[in-house]
C-alpha cells in the first residue's frame, strides 16, 4: 500500500474571484501548498501576495475569458468561485440573468476556454455550489436557481470532459464568514435561523474548505468525478 498522493506541489491553479473571501482563502491555501496560483477577479486584491499572479476578468466576457485563456500557458485546475447575489433584485428578469451569468453560464464559458489547458495536463475543474443549491432562497432567487444547476453542470460536464481525462467536481459551502455572506449574517432573524440548524451552532472561515479544494485538485482523489460535496458542518444533515 502507498501513502495516497495528496501533493499539489507545482500544480498551477487558476482562481476566479480570488480576491474575494473564499477564493481568496483559496489561493493563499495553493500558494502554501506549492502550487503556483493566478487570480482571476473584477475586483483588485486588498492586501496583494507577491507569490500569487493577479489577472483582472469579468467572467460574464466571452473575450476576456478567451483572452485570458491565450495568455495562460499551462494549467492544472481551474476554481470558479467569483460570486455575487442581490437579496430581493433577483425577481427582475436583468437581475436574474446577470446573476446565472456569473455562476452558471461563467462556469460554462471558463470550462470551454480552458478545456485545451485541461486535457493537456489530465486537469480538474472545481464548480462551487451553495447551500441553496438543495433548498428554496425566496430572497435570492436567481442564485439559487444557478446553484442547483451547478450541480448539474458539474455532471454534464463530467462525463463530457472525461475523454479528454479531466475530473469535473464541485463543493458545496455551507455558511461561511465571506462579503457575499454579510447581509445574512447582519440580519439577527435570518442567523438565528441558520445557526440553530448548523450542528456546530456556527458560521465557518473560508479556510475551512481549503482541505477539500486541494484534496479534489491532487491524485487521492483520482476517483472522485462528477460529485458535488457539502462542507457544511453538517447543515444539509440536520
Ligand atoms: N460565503 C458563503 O457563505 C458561501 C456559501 C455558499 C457558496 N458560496 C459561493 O462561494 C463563492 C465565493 O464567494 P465568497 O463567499 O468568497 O464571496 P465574496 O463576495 O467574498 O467573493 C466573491 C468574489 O467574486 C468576485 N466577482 C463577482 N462578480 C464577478 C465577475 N463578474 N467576474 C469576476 N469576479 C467577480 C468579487 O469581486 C469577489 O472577489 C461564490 O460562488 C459564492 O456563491 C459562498
Amino acid at each position: 500500500m502507498t501513502t495516497p498522493d495528496f501533493n499539489v506541489t507545482g500544480k498551477t491553479i487558476l482562481i476566479t474571484g480570488g480576491t474575494g473571501g473564499i477564493g481568496g482563502a483559496f489561493a493563499k491555501g495553493f500558494v502554501a501548498s506549492g502550487a503556483k496560483v493566478i487570480v482571476a477577479d473584477l475586483a483588485e486584491p486588498k492586501e496583494p501576495n507577491s507569490r500569487i499572479r493577479y489577472e483582472t476578468l469579468d467572467v460574464r466576457d466571452d473575450a476576456a475569458v478567451a483572452a485570458l485563456a491565450s495568455r495562460v500557458e499551462s494549467l492544472d485546475a481551474v476554481i470558479h468561485c467569483a460570486g455575487k447575489l442581490s437579496r430581493w433584485e433577483e425577481y427582475k428578469p436583468d437581475v436574474f440573468k446577470d446573476i446565472l451569468d456569473i455562476h452558471l453560464v461563467g462556469n460554462l464559458r471558463l470550462a470551454n476556454a480552458f478545456r485545451p489547458h485541461l486535457k493537456a495536463s489530465k486537469g480538474c475543474l472545481i464548480n462551487i455550489a451553495s447551500m441553496y443549491a438543495y433548498f428554496g432562497a425566496p430572497q435570492v432567487p436567481a442564485y439559487s436557481a444557478a446553484k442547483t444547476a451547478v450541480i448539474s453542470l458539474t455532471k454534464s460536464l463530467a462525463i463530457s470532459f472525461a475523454e479528454d481525462g479531466i475530473r469535473v467536481n464541485a463543493i458545496a459551502p455551507g455558511w461561511i464568514k465571506t462579503e457575499i455572506s454579510r447581509g445574512g449574517r447582519e440580519n439577527p432573524e435570518f442567523n438565528n435561523k441558520v445557526v440553530a440548524r448548523i450542528p456546530g451552532g456556527e458560521w465557518a472561515e473560508p479556510e475551512d474548505l481549503v482541505g477539500t479544494a486541494i484534496f479534489l485538485v491532487s491524485r487521492a482523489s483520482k476517483l472522485i468525478n462528477g460529485v458535488t460535496i457539502p462542507v457544511d458542518g453538517g447543515y444539509c444533515a440536520s
